[in-house]
């Protein structure tokens, strides 16, 4: 009898939930299929573009369409409201192409109904390409977004940051690089015969580990024949992408040298203030996307204890990739009452290639068992690692000139030694964040800009040196993708 009543009311449970409600989210994504690296210029390929695409569509399925399976609050569902989003993406057209592809599926062309406007003269204007609608990439959204959007842009990659560079630069001597080194040699050369055409024996080697993989992988997706491919077996070829996983992991994360991460660690500052401009606007500003390399992907799964999940988050993200965040709450949400902080949470998720054909899957952020943790607990783990402010960023980074002149006078980061870094891991600064001038904005993204310019030059006029210290990875250490 009473475990028929018991039976009774747990059957009654599921009714009584609380229907969640998806507030807003965070979506940094990598880019589609490309050409190779190997052969600049690298660009976008049509599958490349069907992936973003896609991947669009699926948010769009999930998170925007009147039937979303998890509709964001008070989204637009058809016509885009730009003061809604917030995308954002480097100055580089593999990244910028793969937004405008993946927004063009989150927001498709609307046809002539919704898509047309009355004139005064009684007119009806068309958009043109059926409705197609305009979305800018890097427009800082709406007031709303908050007091920090102006300086977001400044905040992509490791964009000059002295600390993180000599920190990465520092694999190359750790003991662990030489072991690797010399423990491959064998290896690199016998698949020489199939890269020969790009690479001389010299250069075949494990310092160009992502490189090569990068070579093979492309050509093994583009072109019909490679060269001695009888070489590239299933085993070989995995053991190509695992050194390459494990060259560029190092490259992004060191738990001992925190400041390596430096991509993770800006971009953990973004994902927090725009899920708080999202809270503190209620939902007028929901969705914030980020176009970016891989680096920071790796370096963000290492800030965010992944790899105690899964070893699967020390390899490169497959092309298209995505992981989210999700401001989420079981409390009633309507215009007129919005929840409190201590009713929101947040949901990580990733999706390992484009989610059209990946599965979006949520998994626990740092070390903790729950995939649904408070938003305060989220933005107290976020801030433990999380930079934010050009201040920090000037003394993490241990730079003192250029735009960081002004900030060192306060600032005890200007040693050289990376370590330095780790004592002073602090959160957003409140004092400072609000006065970051757009001058100060666009001088850091012009010298970020001049930095890669100068290396990518540097890279085309020097290909013979890919063996020197000077090669191409330390450009691809700033500007990766
Ligand atoms: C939502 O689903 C209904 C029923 O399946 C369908 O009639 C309607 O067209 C769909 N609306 C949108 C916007 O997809
Ligand atoms: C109405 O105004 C538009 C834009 O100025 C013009 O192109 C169009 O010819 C006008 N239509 C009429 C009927 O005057
Ligand atoms: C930081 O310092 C390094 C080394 O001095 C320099 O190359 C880089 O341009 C600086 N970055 C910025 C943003 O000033
Ligand atoms: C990580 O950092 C530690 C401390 O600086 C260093 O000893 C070690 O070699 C580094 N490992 C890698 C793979 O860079
Ligand atoms: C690797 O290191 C061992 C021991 O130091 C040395 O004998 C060997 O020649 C090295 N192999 C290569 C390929 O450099
Ligand atoms: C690459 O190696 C193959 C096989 O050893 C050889 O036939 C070919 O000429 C080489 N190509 C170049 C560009 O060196
Ligand atoms: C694949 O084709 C491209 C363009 O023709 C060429 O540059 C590249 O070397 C080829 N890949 C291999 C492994 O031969
Ligand atoms: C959220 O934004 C508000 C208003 O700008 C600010 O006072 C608050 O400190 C921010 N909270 C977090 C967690 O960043
Ligand atoms: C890791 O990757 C493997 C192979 O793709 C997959 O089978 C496994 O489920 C992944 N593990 C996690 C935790 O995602
Ligand atoms: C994503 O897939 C690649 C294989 O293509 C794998 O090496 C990597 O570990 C995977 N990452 C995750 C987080 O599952
Ligand atoms: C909402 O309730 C369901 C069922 O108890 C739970 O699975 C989910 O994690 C809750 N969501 C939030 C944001 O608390
Ligand atoms: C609530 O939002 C809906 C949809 O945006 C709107 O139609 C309605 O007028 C709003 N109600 C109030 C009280 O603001």
């Amino acid at each position: 009898m009473l475990a028929k009543q018991l039976l009774f009311l747990s059957s009654l449970i599921p009714l009584l939930q609380a229907q969640e409600t998806v507030l807003g989210v965070y979506i940094f994504h990598r880019h589609g299929d490309r050409t190779t690296k190997n052969w600049p210029p690298t660009s976008l390929t049509d599958l490349g573009y069907y992936q973003v695409f896609e991947a669009g569509n699926f948010y769009r399925n999930r998170y925007i369409d009147a039937n979303a399976s998890s509709q964001i609050f008070g989204i637009s569902p058809d016509l885009v409201q730009n003061s809604q989003l917030n995308v954002q993406a480097p100055v580089d057209t593999v990244l910028q192409n793969s937004a405008a592809g993946f927004l063009q599926g989150l927001y498709p062309p609307v046809g002539a109904t919704l898509g047309t406007q009355k004139l005064a003269n009684g007119t009806s204007v068309e958009a043109p390409l059926g409705g197609f609608q305009l979305i800018p990439v890097n427009a800082v959204a709406s007031a709303s977004s908050g007091a920090n959007s102006e300086n977001s842009q400044w905040l992509q990659g490791q964009s000059g940051c002295n600390n993180a560079i000599i920190s990465s630069n520092n694999y190359f001597f750790s003991q662990e690089y030489l072991t690797e080194l010399n423990k491959t040699m064998g290896f690199y050369h016998s698949v020489e015969p199939v890269i020969n055409g790009t690479f001389s024996l010299a250069q075949d080697n494990f310092k160009n580990a992502y490189l090569i993989y990068d070579l093979v992988h492309v050509s093994m997706i583009h072109n019909a024949s490679i060269p001695s491919d009888n070489l590239l077996t299933p085993e070989t070829v995995f053991q190509l992408q695992t050194l390459a996983d494990n060259h560029e992991f190092n490259l992004a994360y060191n738990a001992s040298e925190p400041i390596r991460a430096i991509a993770g660690s800006t971009l953990a500052a973004q994902i927090v203030q725009q899920l708080n401009a999202t809270i503190t606007g209620k939902s007028t500003s929901q969705i914030g996307i980020q176009f970016g390399a891989y680096n920071s992907f790796l370096s963000f799964f290492g800030l965010a204890q992944l790899p105690a999940v899964s070893v699967n988050f020390t390899g490169i993200v497959d092309y298209a990739s995505s992981m989210t965040f999700e401001l989420v709450t079981n409390a009633t949400v309507t215009n007129t009452s919005y929840p409190s902080d201590d009713d929101i949470s947040v949901r990580f998720l990733f999706s390992n290639g484009t989610s059209a054909e990946h599965p979006l899957t949520a998994y626990p952020l740092f070390g903790q068992s729950e995939t649904v943790i408070p938003w305060n607990t989220f933005v107290d783990q976020m801030n433990a690692f999380a930079v934010g402010n050009q201040a920090d960023w000037c003394s993490q980074c241990g730079n003192s000139t250029g735009v960081c002149a002004s900030t060192t006078s306060t600032s005890t980061g200007s040693s050289t030694s990376p370590t330095s870094s780790t004592s002073s891991s602090g959160g957003i600064s409140k004092a400072v964040a609000g006065v970051i001038g757009a001058m100060v904005t666009l001088a850091v993204i012009l010298g970020a800009e001049a930095l890669i310019l100068l290396l990518a030059g540097l890279r085309v006029v020097s290909k013979k040196r890919f063996g020197n210290r000077a090669s191409p990875e330390s450009a691809s250490v700033v500007a990766k993708a």
